[in-house]
């Protein structure tokens, strides 16, 4: 028998931790693993808040059980139904044939689509409530955050927030469950932010929405599908989300740069101190060659100005920047300071391709592109003194 962690005096919470799993969604990088939350309140009536990703604990479905010592499992409650989450359904459908999924519309196409499962649903809509009995759970739909069919519910009784993947984070968690257990900063902030950055952003709007929705809501804890629960600050976490959803950013610098003979990674280099040199704090300096997207957006994210470099390649950026620069678009990060820079040995194509970007991007460009024939000598360098000049400027008197 494993020992049950709760919350308050009824809401009983598994958290697996998954130091396995390499790539989430197949693409951003777990150092530090990744954790799944799942919730259950027993009350007069049994729900379950979500399950967690199939196989990543052999014990959960027997977690069910334990806390329900012997009572019906009444609901199932699915706020997103990516498969970090639903893993467990068809396991827990046979375990538990009482069991009704509770969703929305949209949840039933994709559960449908997945799973097979036509029957044993119950439809809720916005704002509808449930009564488990010393529980009410209100439905508040948060779609786009991140996927269309994502919902969270909001516990009338002790005001817990159930909110799906919103106030996530990667990283397993180290010991502390709870808010008021950890250092929240670095590393779990760090890793809320790449979260934030990799996965919610592209939805920043619905995410100003939701938080507008949520606006008259007394939250006493905030229980994710990832990550800490938030049971001392709550207060924090949003005001993290409503700062990253604007695109508030810090007077910092981040510099990603594409170079195939050092000649983009010297101006690079040149910039960076000229920033330092200026009174600029707060550089990050990426080889794009060698660092993931996801850091990429996680610093992008933190900081307010941007300067992309690239040598030409084939007559265009050079991919990896060229990937970057489509990300950056598909996402639609907004309000950053943008210089530009880049190399060029026979044709050029880099420094024109990016100038292509910021006109389609359209952050505010702090001075005309510097562009070096070959090797960035000194006497070469009166453009990226411009750069650095006009970046520091607008950021230091921001
Ligand atoms: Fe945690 Fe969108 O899955």
């Amino acid at each position: 028998m494993e020992k049950l962690q709760k919350i308050g005096d009824r809401i009983y919470w598994k958290c697996v931790n998954d130091r396995r799993k390499a790539l989430f969604e197949n693409m951003w990088p777990l150092p530090y693993g990744v954790s799944y939350n799942s919730y259950l309140i027993r009350d007069e009536k049994c729900a379950l808040m979500d399950t967690v990703e199939a196989g990543s604990d052999r014990g959960y479905a027997d977690w069910v059980d334990q806390v329900l010592e012997g009572r019906p499992l009444d609901y199932l409650v699915v706020h997103h139904m990516e498969l970090d989450h639903s893993g467990e359904i068809v396991e827990l459908l046979h375990r538990h044939p009482e069991m009704k999924i509770v969703g929305n519309q949209k949840t039933f196409k994709v559960l449908g689509a997945y799973f097979g499962c036509n029957d044993r649903l119950m439809e809720v809509k916005d704002g509808e409530t449930l009564s488990l009995g010393h529980h009410t759970l209100k439905f508040v739909f948060t779609p786009w955050v991140h996927w269309p069919e994502t919902m969270m519910s909001y516990d009338l009784t002790e005001g817990v927030l159930f909110t799906g993947d919103a106030f996530g984070m990667f990283g397993a968690l180290d010991g502390g469950r709870f808010d008021d257990q950890v250092e929240f900063a670095p590393h779990y902030e760090t890793e809320m932010r790449r979260y934030y950055s990799n996965i919610v952003g592209k939805y920043s709007a619905m995410v100003q929405k939701a938080l507008e929705k949520l606006s008259g809501v007394e939250v006493a804890t905030i229980c994710p599908l990832h990550g800490l629960v938030w049971r001392h600050n709550p207060s924090q976490v949003i005001g993290l989300y409503d700062r990253w959803s604007r695109y508030e950013a810090e007077a910092g610098v981040t510099i990603i740069y594409a170079s195939m003979y050092d000649n983009t990674a010297r101006m690079a280099d040149y910039i960076a101190c000229g920033l330092a040199d200026r009174g600029v704090r707060k550089i990050r300096v990426h080889d794009i060659s060698k660092t993931h997207l996801s850091y990429l957006l996680n610093d992008l994210w933190l900081y307010r100005g941007v300067m992309l470099g690239s040598c030409a390649y084939n007559m265009q950026m050079f991919p990896l920047m060229e990937n970057l620069t489509r990300e950056l678009e598909h996402i639609g990060l907004k309000n950053r300071y943008l210089g530009l820079f880049g190399t060029f040995s026979w044709n050029g194509g880099g420094v024109k391709n990016l100038n292509a970007f910021s006109e389609r991007i359209g952050w505010e460009s702090v001075a005309a592109a510097a562009e070096i024939h070959g090797v960035p000598h000194a006497e070469k360098r009166a453009s990226c003194d411009l750069l650095v000049e006009s970046m520091a400027a607008r950021l230091l008197q921001a």
